[in-house]
């Protein structure tokens, strides 16, 4: 019941509570005794038009004598892949839970009106129809539920589940694209389990402070997968739905990750990287090369949220906490020659444009200060409202001032581009903004990072980042749209803000 199992955990604590840094195991004699792994139900709405998810309560065996009450989008634990092209799209959003719940749609480009936030629950035995238009590029997205102040129990309990946009061209572009054998949907996320094979939820201010972060890896819902895939290029959807983790994901034997999509969508053509950051809330699809049949490890290094020490262990690449490791396996691959892949060599047009929007002609600059307060004397940021009881910890809010349903905290002109500032004082933070699709400018006063230089959502901070945004989807007073930290438990504990598009 750990990152590593078994026969297989080579954490080595040194005296000084350092951890020497572990090898990880051949992904070979890591994947021996894995069960395949599963994909999501896929609903393809291409040509209906139409689909629906209901909430629902279940009992989940994960594997490994782990079973749990959970809940889900029509099954007991996360949700279908929603396939979808542009065009008019009738969902309904149904909840047979004895909570309320919503379905937010984490990336689509829709208005507030549908867009599944916080002022949109859908009550026990309520139903919720959007009629939605979709239009936008490509893209991996996925939707979760967004209610305000429990969206982080009950994302971790098992609401959230996947969406492909698809414009049906992937075969021009030379990308894998079928659903399960070379074109895979990965959910990641971290859980802890009790002694009895339940999922445990917070149970420290530290749990908040960091975010929740677990010590089981779990892939769709499944624990200790292992992916078996065709001798061929493989494409990998990774979507980070964990609460509070972030990953720096890396092959283990070295061969690169060819980055061909971010959040909003494809970037012109692939960029191999080493490693790839992927903080709570985002996406990117990668292309692996298999076809020299060799098994491979996706594996990550430790949350630098985490570490011990907090700011310290960052730096230094100290052990993360939860897990005692400094590595670990995410999810190791095999090749089987039956299985079918078309794809030999990488595409080198992925034919997505690069962000430009012009700094010249922004209408407005705001800046977002995603703010902690510390106990113990610090004056600014106490009193923790939405905190939950803690009592030592200060508040999690942005400019100060913690989100409130009732408050409208910026007001943005429809189809103008603004220059958005985002800062932190303590930890990073993953900064989300709805209803956008935006471009990150510079990072700490440099370029971005290639996993920055895309179409993006949802973006690390660390420092300071700037970003260009353009708002062409309108959001009323009724409903906002939100901009949040996606580590959930300080979403939830108030670092969110919300803004109308008129
Ligand atoms: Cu994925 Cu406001 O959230
Ligand atoms: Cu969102
Ligand atoms: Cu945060």
């Amino acid at each position: 019941r750990h990152f590593l199992t078994g026969a297989t955990a080579l954490a080595a604590i040194g005296a000084a509570g350092i951890v020497l840094r572990p090898s990880l195991p051949p992904a070979a004699a890591l994947a021996a005794d894995r069960a395949p792994l599963r994909m999501p139900t896929l609903i393809d709405t291409t040509q209906s038009g139409r689909f629906e998810v209901v909430a629902q309560t279940g009992q989940t065996d994960f594997g490994g004598r782990l079973s749990a009450q959970t809940i889900g989008f029509n099954q007991s634990y996360l949700g279908p892949v929603v396939r979808m092209k542009k065009g008019p799209l009738e969902a309904r959003v149904g909840n047979t839970l004895p909570i309320p719940v919503s379905a937010h749609w984490h990336g689509l480009l829709v208005p507030g009106e549908h867009d599944g936030g916080p002022h949109l629950p859908v009550e026990p035995g309520g139903e919720w129809v959007p009629d939605m238009e979709i239009d936008q590029s490509p893209c991996t997205a996925f939707f979760h539920t967004h209610i305000h102040g429990r969206t982080a129990r009950d994302v971790y309990a098992g609401l959230a589940g996947a969406i492909h946009v698809t414009d049906g061209l992937d075969d021009e572009r030379g990308l894998p694209s079928t659903y399960g054998v070379d074109d895979l949907t990965l959910l990641l996320q971290d859980r802890r389990f009790t002694q009895d094979g339940e999922l445990a939820y917070a149970s420290s201010m530290m749990d908040i402070m960091h975010g929740m972060t677990g010590d089981t890896m779990l892939i769709n819902g499944q624990l200790d997968p292992v992916a078996v895939v065709p001798k061929s290029i493989v494409r990998l959807r990774l979507i980070n739905a964990s609460n509070a983790r972030i990953y720096s994901l890396f092959c283990d034997d070295g061969r690169p990750m060819h980055l061909v999509a971010t959040d909003g969508g494809y970037l012109p053509a692939p960029v191999a990287l080493e490693t790839l950051r992927l903080s709570p809330g985002e996406r990117a699809e990668i292309l692996v090369d298999f076809s020299d049949g060799r098994a491979m490890t996706l594996a990550s290094d430790g949350d630098p949220n985490s570490g011990m020490g907090g700011m310290m262990g960052r730096a230094l690449g100290m052990v993360d906490r939860v897990t005692g490791l400094r590595q670990f396996p995410v999810l190791p691959f095999t090749v089987d020659d039956r299985l079918e892949g078309s794809i030999k060599r990488l595409p080198d047009n992925l034919g997505g444009a690069r962000p430009d929007h012009d700094p010249a002609k922004t209408a407005a600059t705001r800046r977002f200060s995603l703010d902690m307060g510390m106990g113990g004397g610090m004056g600014g940021g106490m009193g923790g409202r939405g905190m939950g009881g803690g009592g030592m910890m200060g508040g999690f809010s942005i400019n100060g001032r913690p989100f409130e349903m009732g408050v409208i905290n910026e007001e943005v002109e429809r189809g103008t581009t603004e220059r958005w500032i985002v800062t932190t004082n303590m930890l990073t933070h993953p900064f989300h903004v709805h209803g956008v699709s935006f471009q990150v400018v510079s990072v700490n006063g440099r370029e971005p990072g290639p996993e920055d230089q895309g179409w993006k959502d949802t973006v690390l901070v660390d420092g300071e980042t700037e970003l260009l945004v353009r708002f062409d989807h309108p959001a009323s007073r009724d409903t906002p749209f939100m901009y949040h930290c996606h580590i959930l438990e300080h979403e939830d504990a108030g670092m969110m803000g919300q803004f109308t598009v008129s």
